[in-house]
């Protein structure tokens, strides 16, 4: 066939006879000689010069750190700041899935996803001002304790900043791919018999008498860039903000953050009311809901066990920052068990979208604000994905290769001789 009269906008064409198909045809060979087929577009409508005007004008992103999404807040981030350490970071989608809105009984949930970032989580927003920070102080080496994603992005912001990094890690209790990436990026990766909270006393202490500048989120530069989070989303609204922000909580760094970014967001202008945090624990790792249930009274530190490993900390350092957080934006702090975790995990994964363990605890929390009636019919929350589905590789092949009986979401992957006929059977099957 050959479209004689008004050819469609796109059509598919056989490189090797010249047969063309129309765009929607299904078959992925030419029918006619069995050669490859290649997409062809009539000529657009718009004047070369209209052309290059729309795609300028999408793109909005210049190379460097005008297209970080941290940078872009800089007056708001490190005004001073002028030669900067950035990949560039940020920039991450604002998601909607109707299966999660089912799953957790919200009319509206919109889903951050900070797992879009370079390094795969939202710690490259506080990475890039730390390490810029560390240049402009002249710092000779950087370090930090972690569960995994703080010393992955330090790692990789070193070592474009080409700095030393020593980076301190529970041995034994580290996802796979975070632990991979501390290697690939030339990171110093110390295992320490111990959990995180070891690491942390151990990585204070080196800083102060070893002179390695510290890059927990105890260092306040790094929730300045954790901040445009929380920016990002306002502005991705409208500056219209939603009524509820979820986030999973451990060592209260990120808590703290969006705590600040809403109170200055409100006293700048930038909105007129400010949103509600959750924060969200493990049930195991739980030591700041403890505190919450008792007006912040008491501050505890607990042996940390959970199946959310980036959120295993017994005794988080930012309880002070993240307590003013909560009380000023009205806020909750919630606990989850790690059944209702992995539940909401293979919600997030099974749509397509994904996220490590830890960031499920958000969409699990947002189900918990349904289910108590804190979040009203009509409101909207925006929770947020801390990393990406790919750090815990481990974890996903046991949940759904190894694991006997097989949970309730398992997709076994199924092994087959190389014929048709074992390839038919298992799709009768589905
Ligand atoms: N989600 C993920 C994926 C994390 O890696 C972390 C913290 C959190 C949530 C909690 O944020 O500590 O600011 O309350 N990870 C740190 C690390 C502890 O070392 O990577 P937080």
């Amino acid at each position: 066939m050959r479209f004689t009269t008004e050819r469609p906008e796109s059509w598919q064409r056989c490189i090797a006879c010249g047969r063309e198909l129309t765009e929607l045809d299904p078959r992925s060979r030419c029918p006619s000689c069995g050669g490859l087929l290649e997409i062809q577009h009539r000529p657009p409508k718009l004047t070369r010069p209209e052309l290059i005007e729309r795609f300028t004008e999408r793109r909005g992103q210049r190379p460097g750190a005008a297209a970080s999404g941290v940078w872009r807040f800089r007056e708001v981030v490190l005004p001073s700041a002028v030669e900067v350490i950035s990949h560039p970071e940020g920039n991450t989608p604002l998601l909607h899935r109707e299966a999660l809105d089912r799953w957790t009984g919200a009319e509206d949930l919109l889903l951050k996803h900070e797992g879009h970032n370079p390094t795969g989580s939202f710690k490259d927003r506080g990475m890039t001002v730390g390490v810029t920070q560390a240049v402009r102080i002249g710092a000779t080496a950087v370090a930090c304790a972690s569960t995994g994603n703080t010393s992955a992005s330090l790692a990789a912001y070193a070592a474009q900043a080409r700095l030393p990094a020593l980076v301190l890690v529970p041995a034994n209790q580290v996802a796979m791919g975070k632990l991979a990436q501390s290697l690939a990026y030339g990171a110093r990766t110390l295992l320490v018999r111990g959990d995180f909270d070891d690491c942390l006393r151990l990585v204070e202490e080196a800083s102060q008498h070893l002179g390695v500048y510290l890059l927990n989120s105890i260092n306040p530069f790094r929730l300045e860039g954790q901040k445009t989070i929380v920016l990002e989303m306002l502005q991705q609204l409208g500056w219209e903000p939603p009524d509820w922000i979820v986030l999973p909580a451990g060592n209260l760094g990120n808590t703290a953050a969006f705590g600040k970014a809403l109170l200055e967001a409100h006293r700048w202008g930038l909105i007129s009311r400010i949103p509600r945090l959750a924060a969200v624990q493990a049930a195991g790792a739980a030591p700041f809901a403890l505190s919450f249930a008792e007006d912040f009274e008491h501050r505890y530190a607990v042996q940390a066990e959970t199946v959310a490993t980036a959120i295993r900390i017994g005794n988080p350092a930012s309880f002070e920052r993240a307590v003013h957080a909560i009380r000023e934006t009205d806020g909750v702090v919630l606990a989850v068990t790690d059944e209702v975790i992995l539940e909401a995990k293979a919600a997030v994964d099974g749509c397509g979208v994904g996220c490590e363990p830890a960031s499920a605890a958000s969409v699990a929390g947002v189900r918990e604000l349904v289910q108590r009636g804190l979040m009203l019919p009509g409101q909207r929350a925006v929770a947020v994905l801390t990393g990406h589905v790919l750090k815990d590789p481990g974890m996903l092949l046991t949940y759904h290769r190894d694991t006997e009986p097989p949970p309730p979401g398992a997709n076994r992957p199924i092994e087959i001789d190389a014929s048709l006929g074992e390839v038919e059977r298992v799709l009768r099957s589905v």
